[in-house]
């Protein structure tokens, strides 16, 4: 499926960069490099990840004051259940922590809080806030945050296919009909457009199984500031390269600039 970006004008950044940029309609992010924060200052990783919650607030804001009309965030991976368990534990604690704080500031910026994922894996304290708060926030139409917690794009495309076995087992769907939007539409989020811009800090180059479908034309963007040290700044630069990209969808040149 592929997403419309919209050129709208709006203040972005203050070091000399124009003031128009194209804002892409769906952001991903894959937030990395808490460990690696906290390991810097000597100290435990789970203080990473609670400087990277406030790298969360400020970019969520940002992006519906710009506005993004979908930002989904890598929160936690089905990789990372493999982590020490009081990593694990104290991630989950902070997940409730921030679901329970942050509801209100969803509420005033007419946020939509939505989970992806194998959410019946959480533990039932941050699986209850999760619904909670997408329950109290489903009415609202600024922007969708997207959380993919629990969350592994192997996973995701592994679920899609079993659904649509079980159509084609109940005699639903003729296996030579199925189509990529089927496919699409299988996923999780089926109402949710692919991303156009995908950003990962610090300065790691891979997907790590994030989005694997919805990723097939997104522009990927990466920065090597760490998660915690991610500013509205660094995001603004994030957004003025993307703002730069050429996006050609398998097309020529010519056939874009209509010649
Ligand atoms: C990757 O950094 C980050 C994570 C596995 C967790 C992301 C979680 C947060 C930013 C916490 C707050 C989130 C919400 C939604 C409240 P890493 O630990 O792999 O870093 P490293 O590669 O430097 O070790």
């Amino acid at each position: 499926m592929e997403s419309e970006t919209v050129a709208v004008k709006v203040k972005v950044g203050s070091e000399g960069r124009p003031a128009l940029t194209v804002i892409p309609k769906h952001v991903a992010i894959i937030m990395d490099g808490n460990g690696r924060w906290a390991k810097k200052r000597f100290l435990p990783r789970v203080e990473g990840h609670r400087n990277g919650a406030k790298s969360v607030r400020s970019t969520v804001e940002e992006a519906r004051r710009l506005g993004v009309r979908y930002l989904t965030l890598f929160a936690f991976s089905t990789e990372n259940w493999r982590r020490p368990s009081d990593e694990v534990g104290g991630l989950m604690q902070l997940f409730v922590r921030h679901l329970e704080s942050e509801l209100d500031v969803l509420l005033k910026n007419g946020v939509r809080l939505r989970a992806m994922g194998d959410i019946d894996r959480l533990p039932e304290g941050v699986r209850d806030l999760l619904k909670r708060n997408e329950e109290k926030t489903k009415h609202l139409d600024g922007m969708d945050l997207i959380l993919a917690v629990s969350y592994g794009g192997r996973d995701e495309v592994v679920q899609a296919m079993k659904k649509i076995g079980r159509a084609i087992k109940a005699g639903e769907v003729d296996p030579e009909s199925i189509t990529e939007e089927m496919v699409s539409s299988s996923l999780y989020l089926p109402d949710v457009p692919d991303p156009d811009l995908l950003i990962r800090t610090s300065d790691e180059t891979r997907i790590s199984n994030f989005l694997l479908w919805q990723l097939a034309y997104a522009e990927i963007v990466v920065t090597s500031v760490l998660w915690p040290d991610f500013t509205t700044d660094e995001f603004h630069r994030c957004l003025h390269v993307f703002a730069g990209r050429n996006r050609r969808f398998g097309r020529t040149q010519e056939q874009i600039d209509g010649k």
